[in-house]
This record gives structure tokens, C-alpha cells and sequence, in this order.
């Protein structure tokens, strides 16, 4: 009896330790500085970002390849490296993931570090650290990360469901509230959407040439200007056209992370329907936008945001690996 009351006794500690990420990892082991006195007499995080900061002094597109890296890391079994595996059927296969960029920087800065303190750092924690350099260096706020992340040894085309250009706001604000974003976080993390580019493929048929599924028709919500500027010169109707780039965010520079985004929705310029969604009539999302656009607020919520982003599903402690490099399970 006394046992078997032991026995029931420990189940439901580490049940509770469990629910509180404490028992094999999870959230809690997460912390700042994490790596500090870990890799010999090297600072990581000052390693990391003097690398990141060399590759954005000439190389400035990889701000936005960078966040949105991030965006489908995270989202996908959360930020555990998955989609940095190389091979058939990994996540980085997956459609969405076909045009993300970034994963050489990733690359070396894995190899920088594994020469100074080898299977110390682990590659998610390298995508959260750069990303967050980033955002630094194109004019955001900095935050602090907290690292100790650890590399899932599982990376499946078929775990990668993203959200889609076309997603109505409901539908946006749905998939982020699954994730535990709130409308608010919702709006502020599209706001990355200020920097980087997109392709013609992802509006022509959508926005420009067959609106509704209606031939010849154009999208009502893009401004006049803007179609008209896209179907003459950017985004001819012509099936070459498909992979002519347009900035996200025409009015920010490439890699300014700005709430400039947020003015061009109120003025009809977002580009990806995805993005003017969160401007139509009657969403609860117009209200974000109106607040983002006409104060300062993206400046400080655009980093909670991301540090949010940064912790869904981690793991931690004896979890996964550190794995030796980024592209293969060890
Ligand atoms: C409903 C959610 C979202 C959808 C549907 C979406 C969709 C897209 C699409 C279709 C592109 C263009 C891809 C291409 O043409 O190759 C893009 C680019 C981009 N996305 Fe998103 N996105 C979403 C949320 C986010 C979030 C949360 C972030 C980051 C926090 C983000 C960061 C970016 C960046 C920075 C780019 C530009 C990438 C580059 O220049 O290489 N996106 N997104």
C-alpha cells in the first residue's frame, strides 16, 4: 500500500513538473545568457551578432530572409531547427518554405562557433539570436532572446500548414490564436511584412488579373495607382512575369523596420491580400492597424512579439540535440 501510494505520489510530481515544463525540458529552462561561460572565452551572443551585423553591412535583403525564417520555424513544431534539415520530405521542402532564405548565414555562424567551443550551441537558438541582430540592425528596438534551445530530431513536410497570401483576417487571426497570439500580436507581427519582397505570382491571378475568379477583374481594396503601376510595368500579364519581385513595403527601404507597413494598409497599398485583409471593413483588426500606423507602439510590440514567437514549443534540457551542423541530424 505505502508503494504503491509512493509510486502514485511520484506520477503526479512529475505530472505536475511536466505541466510546468520542468521535469525533461520545455520553457522554464530557457534563460538569458544561457551560453555565457559555456563556449570557452567566448561570448557568444557578441559572436553571433558580429556576424550577422558583417553579412547586413552588404548583404541587406537577409534582414527580412532572416524574420521570415523565423516566422516559419517557429510556427512549425515550434523554433527546433526542423527546418533547417536538408533531404526529400523535410520541412524545408515543403511549398511554403521553398522561396525562405537565410539558412547559409545560419550555416556559418554554426561553423564559427563549433570552432570555438564545439556541440555547445544549438542551431535554433542561432536562428533566434541572428534574427533578433537583425531586426537591430534594420532600426528596430532591441530585445533580449533567452537561449537554451535544443534541435528536434524531426523535420516532415507534412508537419508545415502556414498561413496563405490570400487568408482573410479571420482566418490570420485564427491560425495566430492558435499559436496563443491575441489579436493585437497578430497584427504586429504581419507588421514585418514592412520589409522584404514578394513575387508576382502571389497577386496576379488573386489581385490583379482574375479578382474572385472573375477574368479581367481587379482586387477593389488595391489603390488604383498601384494596380495600374503593377499590370504595366512589374507584373505584366505574360507568364514570365511570375518571378518579377515587388517590395512588400514600397515606402519603407528593403530592410527598415519601420510601422510604415501599417500607413500603406490604411492608404489601400498592401500588396499581399493577406496583408489589406487586416484592413478590411468590419474586422476587429482595422482598429490594430489604425493604432500601429498612428503611434509609435510598433516599436516596443514588434520585439515582445517576436520574443513570443521565439519561445513557442521549445525544447530544452536533455530534449533533442545540439546538433554539430544545421543541415543534418547528428
Ligand atoms: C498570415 C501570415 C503570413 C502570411 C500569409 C505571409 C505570407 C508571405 C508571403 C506570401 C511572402 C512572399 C513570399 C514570396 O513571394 O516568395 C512573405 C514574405 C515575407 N514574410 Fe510573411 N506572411 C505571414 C506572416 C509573416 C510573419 C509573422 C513574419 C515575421 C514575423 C513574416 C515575415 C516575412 C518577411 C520578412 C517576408 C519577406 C521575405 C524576403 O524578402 O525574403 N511574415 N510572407
Amino acid at each position: 500500500m505505502a508503494v504503491a501510494a509512493h509510486t502514485r505520489a511520484v506520477s503526479l510530481l512529475v505530472v505536475a513538473l511536466s505541466v510546468l515544463g520542468l521535469a525533461t525540458g520545455g520553457l522554464a529552462q530557457l534563460k538569458s545568457g544561457f551560453y555565457t561561460g559555456k563556449c570557452g572565452g567566448n561570448d557568444v551572443e557578441t559572436i553571433v551578432q558580429g556576424l550577422v551585423k558583417a553579412r547586413v553591412a552588404r548583404d541587406i535583403p537577409i534582414v527580412a530572409q532572416l524574420l521570415r525564417l523565423q516566422f516559419h520555424e517557429c510556427t512549425v513544431n515550434g523554433c527546433d531547427g526542423g527546418l533547417l534539415i536538408d533531404g526529400p520530405g523535410t520541412e524545408k521542402t515543403a511549398s511554403p518554405n521553398l522561396s525562405v532564405k537565410g539558412y547559409d548565414l545560419i550555416a556559418a555562424i554554426k561553423t564559427e562557433l563549433e570552432k570555438r567551443c564545439p556541440g555547445v550551441v544549438s542551431c535554433s537558438d542561432i536562428e533566434i539570436l541572428a534574427t533578433r541582430d537583425a531586426v537591430a540592425l534594420a532600426g528596430g528596438q532591441r530585445y533580449a532572446v533567452r537561449t537554451g534551445r535544443r534541435d528536434r530530431r524531426r523535420s516532415s513536410a507534412t508537419d508545415v500548414r502556414l498561413p496563405g497570401a490570400e487568408d482573410t483576417a479571420t482566418q490570420t487571426t485564427s491560425y495566430f490564436g492558435g499559436l496563443g497570439f491575441d489579436q493585437l500580436e497578430t497584427v504586429v507581427l504581419l507588421g514585418a511584412h514592412t520589409v522584404g519582397v514578394t513575387h508576382c505570382s502571389k497577386i496576379k491571378k488573386t489581385r490583379l488579373y482574375s479578382y474572385g475568379g472573375k477574368a479581367g477583374a481587379t482586387d477593389p481594396n488595391l489603390h488604383l495607382d498601384d494596380a495600374q503601376v503593377y499590370k504595366q510595368y512589374v507584373c505584366p500579364n505574360t507568364a514570365t512575369s511570375d518571378n518579377n519581385i515587388l517590395y512588400l513595403d514600397v515606402q519603407s527601404s528593403v530592410a527598415k523596420l519601420d510601422n510604415s507597413y501599417y500607413k500603406r494598409l490604411q492608404g489601400r497599398h498592401g500588396v499581399l491580400s493577406v496583408d489589406q485583409n487586416l484592413y478590411a471593413n468590419g474586422t476587429s483588426t482595422k482598429w490594430h492597424v489604425d493604432r500601429l500606423a498612428n503611434t509609435n507602439d510598433f516599436y516596443w510590440l514588434f520585439p515582445k512579439a517576436l520574443v513570443k514567437l521565439s519561445e513557442i514549443k521549445v525544447l530544452t534540457g536533455t530534449q533533442g540535440e545540439v546538433r554539430r551542423v544545421c543541415n543534418k541530424f547528428n
